[in-house]
């Protein structure tokens, strides 16, 4: 793909990867394949993706990354083991390039998303989950404020109080904690 808009003189400026989709049910059971296929989705697509379109933005000195994780980046997420590891990576990746690109006039956002409502719950399979429905907000609101994020240079933007309040309580909590919390809301 880069070669190919390299080819034509196109000249990207922002990469958005929001791409990404989740699977429930206990790690030794789900489809590996298509597990596999999340973590090339998830993580190895937008690795290679950032790699290859930020040496133009730094040489040009503008443009940047918005990545999209989610609020499962933020602690383990049993019974959706793989989503919550991959969405990790976006958001410790996504941190660590940010940083690296301080000064080159090149931003990279990572947007943590909490319960959204799109295809993402069917896709991957989820149980029927009133917490989920009940917290759930607009495609559109979410991405407004990853926009918004990305244009002020914002390194990690979550949408909504509450899925604000929900990331940064781990950090405060025993280790052991957050998982057991997750494994009720996932179960
Ligand atoms: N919805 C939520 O509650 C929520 C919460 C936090 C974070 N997120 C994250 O938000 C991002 C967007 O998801 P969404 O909620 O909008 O779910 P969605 O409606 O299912 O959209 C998923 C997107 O990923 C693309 N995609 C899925 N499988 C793909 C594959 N194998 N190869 C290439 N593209 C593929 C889809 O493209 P096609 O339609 O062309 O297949 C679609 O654009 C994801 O990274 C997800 O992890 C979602």
């Amino acid at each position: 793909m880069h070669e190919s808009l390299r080819n034509r003189g196109v000249e990207v400026d922002v990469l958005v990867y929001n791409a990404g989709f989740g699977m429930q049910g206990p790690f030794h059971a789900i489809d590996a394949a298509r597990q596999s296929e999340m973590v090339r989705l998830n993580v190895l697509a937008l690795t290679e993706l950032s790699r290859a379109f930020l040496p133009a933005m730094v040489a040009r000195r503008r443009g940047g990354l918005l990545n999209v994780a989610s609020t499962a980046a933020f602690q383990p997420g049993p019974f959706m083991s793989v989503y919550y590891a991959t969405k990790a990576f976006v958001l410790f990746l996504t941190e660590g390039i940010a940083e690296e690109l301080k000064g080159t006039g090149v931003t990279a956002t990572c947007l943590c998303p909490g319960p959204t409502f799109t295809e993402f719950v069917a896709r991957a399979d989820m149980k029927p989950n009133p917490a989920f429905d009940a917290t759930a907000m607009s495609a559109e609101r979410a991405a407004r404020k990853g926009h918004r994020a990305f244009r002020r240079g914002r390194v990690v933007a979550i949408p909504g109080a509450m899925n604000a309040l929900g990331a940064f309580l781990p950090r405060l909590a025993p280790r052991w904690l957050p998982r057991k919390v997750t494994r009720r809301l996932n179960t």
